[in-house]
Order: structure tokens, then sequence, then C-alpha cells
């Protein structure tokens, strides 16, 4: 019997709006995966506000953990190490995740590891039966970010290429804002895109394409959005949101596949709350030249979750990497 077969891990993430607890059996089996969502305490100011969100990470985190042990069918002194996010985030979000997950590790003497988010987010679908093999390219798509990386091995990740200005998700939620739609914008625009009869308002590429740049830009494709709706009242909202998201995501395929010819790598994660858009995955496909191996996480691992960190928690505890008491917390990765 493989040794590492029944280590249970505790995993807390409270990086942004959602808090989440979770149990995952050996780093890659999900006995249990509570989520509460605060989209609804932030929709009427279309975006996150810091000192809401930690409130309410506040009221909620000790009934959602108690919910993932119940849920996993086990106890506290069943856990051998205890996972959290401790960056990027905001930081009073992130204080209380870690500062919970810091009192059960001291209460049961049982290690803390603290955990980086973008790493768990591209750590997600090997929750999901795919096997952990490096190195990969990871694309990394949701509000607060967007990058590549060349990922060599568990917490060594070369950032290859970033946003220069806004988040991907960031745009589908400022385009949602100015056309009136809900927050987040990311699924409502999916959706309404759908509808759209004509599909030719085709909006600039974002950057040029030189070779081997791997930077991304979301702010300029958002102020095309609203100058040309600005100059054409009439055109309905899902031919506009159709050729924004076209545009928007399309650049995330280009570049994603100039990544994986400049380095060699065909083995590719994309993950993030913007991974969920079943559009980027067609266009994944049709950029494709068919050797890759594509891994995209289910939706709900790809939107915050805290499987994902107890997962990747696993892998630096059986490498016998933990974390001190006095661990901080960050927001920048
Ligand atoms: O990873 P995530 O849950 O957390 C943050 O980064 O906060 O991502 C949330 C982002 C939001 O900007 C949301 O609009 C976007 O992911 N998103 C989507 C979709 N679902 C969520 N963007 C495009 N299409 C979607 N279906």
């Amino acid at each position: 019997m493989n040794p590492n077969s029944d280590i249970l891990g505790l995993g807390i993430e409270s990086s942004c709006d959602e808090t989440a607890a979770a149990v995952v059996r050996s780093g890659n089996e999900v006995l249990s995966n509570c989520i509460f969502s605060q989209i609804s305490l932030h929709k009427e100011y279309f975006g996150v506000v810091p000192e809401i969100a930690s409130r309410a990470h506040l009221e909620v985190i000790n009934g959602l953990i108690a919910k993932a042990l119940h849920d996993a069918g086990i106890g506290f002194s069943d856990l051998s190490y205890i996972a959290a996010t401790n960056r990027p985030g905001l930081v009073g979000s992130l204080l209380i995740g870690l500062q919970s997950a810091k009192a059960i590790s001291f209460a049961l003497k049982k290690p803390l590891v603290a955990v980086n988010h973008l790493e768990a987010h591209l750590y997600a679908p090997f929750l999901e039966g795919h096997s952990l093999e490096f190195p990969f390219i990871g694309l990394l798509v949701s509000g607060g970010n967007t990058a590549l990386y060349l990922v060599h091995d568990v917490g060594n990740m070369e950032l290859i290429g970033k946003t220069v200005d806004d988040a991907v998700g960031e745009a589908f939620d400022k385009v949602a804002k100015f056309l009136s739609l809900e927050y987040p914008g990311g699924p409502v625009i999916e959706k309404l895109a759908k509808n759209a009869q004509k599909k030719n308002i085709l909006f600039p590429k974002i950057l040029p394409d030189p070779e081997e740049n791997f930077r991304f830009s979301y702010s300029g494709i958002k102020t095309a959005v609203i100058n040309y709706c600005k100059a054409n009242p009439r055109i309905p909202k899902e031919e506009i949101v159709f050729s924004f998201q076209e545009r928007a995501l399309e650049i995330l395929a280009r570049r994603l596949f100039d990544a994986v010819k400049k380095f060699g790598v065909g083995r590719i994660v994309v993950a993030g709350g913007v991974a969920a858009n079943g559009r980027l995955r067609e266009i994944i496909d049709e950029y494709r030249s068919g050797d890759e191996t594509i891994i995209i996480p289910s939706k709900i691992l790809c939107t915050d979750n805290a499987a994902m960190a107890a997962g990747i928690g696993y892998q630096y505890f059986v490498r016998g990497i933990k974390s001190p008491l006095d661990t901080d917390v960050y927001a920048r990765g």
C-alpha cells in the first residue's frame, strides 16, 4: 500500500471573494469542497469591496471548516496537515483564512502549509484524475491575473508573460458594467454572446504579435468597446459582447501556442475563473496542432476553491516543506 494513500489535508481559501474549505486525500481525491460565494454582497459595487470581503470571510469561515470536515466524514484529529492560501490576494481576506489555519495547526500540532493561490489554481486539474507531470505550460486566467508560466516543478513556476494592465476577467467585468449587465461579467457575457445574430464587429487586435512576446493587455479592448458603443448606440449588446469575447479569448490562445512553440512543451494547463468559459475551450481547440495535451479543470475547480489549496499543500507536505506559525500574508505572489 502506498504510505501516502491516507494523508488527509484541510485546505482553506480566502484570498478574494470566496470563502472555502475542503478536505483532500493524498493530494488527488476531493472528499469535500465547500464554497461560500460573496458575489451577492459585492454585486451592487460591480467589484470586490475589500472590507466587506474580510468581514464576510470572518462570519462564515468556522462554519465552512466544520462543514468540510463533516462532508468528508472526518474529524480534526484525522488531518495530517492544514493548507491555507497566503498569497497573492486581498490582505485582510487572506489573514482570515491563514489565521484560522494557524489556530488549527497550533491546537492539533499538525503542520501548516501556506500556499500560493496561483500555483493552487494550476494544480486544480490534478484533483480530477490527471497525473501531475512536469514541465507544463500554465495559462492562468482570472479576475486578478492573466499570466503564462513554464512550470518546472512544485514551487518552481517560471513567469514567461503577464498582463501589462487589466486581467482578462477584469475586462469581462468592466465591459459588463459598462453595458449594465450583471457582476461578475464573465458568465453573463458568455451567455449573451450566444444570442448574437451578426458577428462582424471587429475590435482591434490587442497587441501586435511579435514572436516571443508573451505580454497581454486588456485595457485597450475595453476602451474600444466603450468607444464603439458610444458611437453606435443601436447595436445590440449581444453583438458587442460576442466580438469582445472573441478578441479577448483569441489573444490567450495565440500567446499560449506561441509559448508551446518556443519552449517545446506540449503539456498545457489552463486554470482560473475565465477557464470556465466554454468558448475559450473551443478557441484553444481551434488553435492546437493536435499533439498537445490540454488540461482544463471542471468549472467548479476553475473558480476559487480550497480543494486546490489542499492539493498543492499535499505536494509540499510530502516533500517535508511546512510553514512556521509566524508566516505572513502578501498582496502579491
Ligand atoms: O478565479 P476567480 O474565481 O477569482 C478571481 O480572480 O477573483 O475568477 C473570477 C473571474 C471574474 O472576473 C469573472 O468574470 C471571470 O472570472 N469568469 C469568467 C467566466 N466565469 C467567471 N470569464 C469569462 N467567462 C466565464 N464563463
